[in-house]
């Protein structure tokens, strides 16, 4: 195990990990199994395809999200400013790093709601965090920092137990998830890391009013492969065995979508392009989130930042989930979201 270092170093070290080669190269990609039924006779029109869906009151030009990456570092404040801008031009929602750091340093954010001024703006909290004293007034400030058009809570215990430096206390964490959920001025999304949230978690979610959830499945950045790599040499053979642990996002999307509450879903963990997208939107999610794609995308190996890449990567991603559209037949996301009820049996 590592000794504790400063949060800058470990946030840093997390950006350049998860730059790499997550998802683990020798595993299967959960989505890879995942099926659409191909229509040869479309009643459709590829160059008028209507992907765009609302969100929190607001427009969205496709089903889409970047989810919340880092913060507070000078690294982590450039990308979430691109990332903002980016994602107002393309009309798809934002969330942002865990805001813990900034607020704790006195530093504001404000400048990515000038940046994004007409999308869904996601705030970021802790659960741990949350459940630590003056938990909800932080969760508060980052809302309030921000315009926030609502919080992001996440639970990832692994990603904590496996960092010297992480919260090992998990107790409460529920408790305040509710109090917030009672008190905040914004409504509150909870989400994993990458890990997965499982029916039964999800369940208790649902049960305690939570009506926007983040399953953030495995697929994609892998939590433990990051810590193993940041803390070689002696933790890579301390947490091999967890590599594999949490719920596939297939897996996890479809969970969800059986619990018996109606549950606004959002898809992340390892979507790799549209096609992945519209399978999860198949399986049930509301809309797409990508995290570690959308950061290799606009930063490369020397951590400059190409702003016309992210600019590339979400217009091929957008116009592939038109193409998977088309190719299913579907002139509109409502006819696709129509069909896969039909074909998966599930309610919404
Ligand atoms: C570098 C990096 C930092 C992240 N930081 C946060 C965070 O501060 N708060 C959070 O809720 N999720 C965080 N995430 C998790 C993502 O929002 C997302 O749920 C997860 O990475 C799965 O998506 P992906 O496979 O597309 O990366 C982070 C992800 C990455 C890659």
């Amino acid at each position: 195990m590592i000794d504790k270092i400063p949060a800058a170093t470990r946030k840093n070290a997390h950006l350049d990990l998860a730059k790499k080669a997550v998802p683990l190269d020798h595993m299967p990609h959960p989505l890879d199994a995942i099926t659409l039924p191909y229509c040869a006779l479309p009643e459709a029109n590829l160059s008028t395809i209507n992907i765009s869906t609302s969100w929190l009151g607001k427009q969205l030009q496709a089903p889409l999200m970047i989810t919340g990456m880092t913060g507070g570092t000078s690294r982590a404040r450039k990308l979430n400013q691109f990332l903002a801008a980016a994602a107002n031009k393309h009309g798809i929602a934002l969330g942002i790093g865990s805001q813990r750091a900034s607020l704790q340093a006195s530093e504001s954010q404000a400048e990515l709601r000038q940046l994004a001024p007409d999308i869904p703006l996601i705030g970021n909290i802790g659960g741990a965090q949350l459940a630590a004293e003056g938990g909800l007034a932080l969760a508060q400030c980052a809302i309030d920092d921000i315009h926030a058009d609502a919080l992001a809570i996440h639970i990832n215990p692994l990603q904590e137990a496996i960092q010297p430096e992480g919260d090992h206390d998990w107790h409460g964490v529920r408790a305040a998830i509710l109090a917030a959920k009672q008190t905040l001025s914004c409504p509150i999304l909870v989400k994993e890391v990458g890990a997965g949230l499982s029916f039964d978690v999800v369940d208790m979610l649902a049960s305690d009013g939570i009506e926007m959830i983040d399953v953030a499945g495995k697929g994609g950045t892998n939590w433990a492969a990051v810590e193993a790599a940041r803390q070689t040499p002696n933790a890579s053979q301390l947490y091999e065995p967890f590599l594999d642990i949490g719920i596939d996002l297939p897996d996890a999307i479809r969970g969800a979508r059986q619990v018996g509450e109606p549950l606004f879903i959002i898809a992340s963990g390892g979507i790799r392009h549209g096609m992945d997208a519209s399978r999860c939107l198949w399986l049930g999610a509301d809309i797409a989130g990508i995290a570690g794609g959308a950061l290799r995308a606009l930063e490369d190996e020397n951590g400059v930042c190409h702003e016309s890449r992210l600019d590339d990567y979400l217009s091929d991603f957008i116009q592939q989930i038109k193409l998977s559209l088309f190719l299913t037949g579907n002139q509109s996301i409502t006819n696709f979201r129509k069909m896969a009820r039909i074909c998966q049996n599930y309610v919404d």
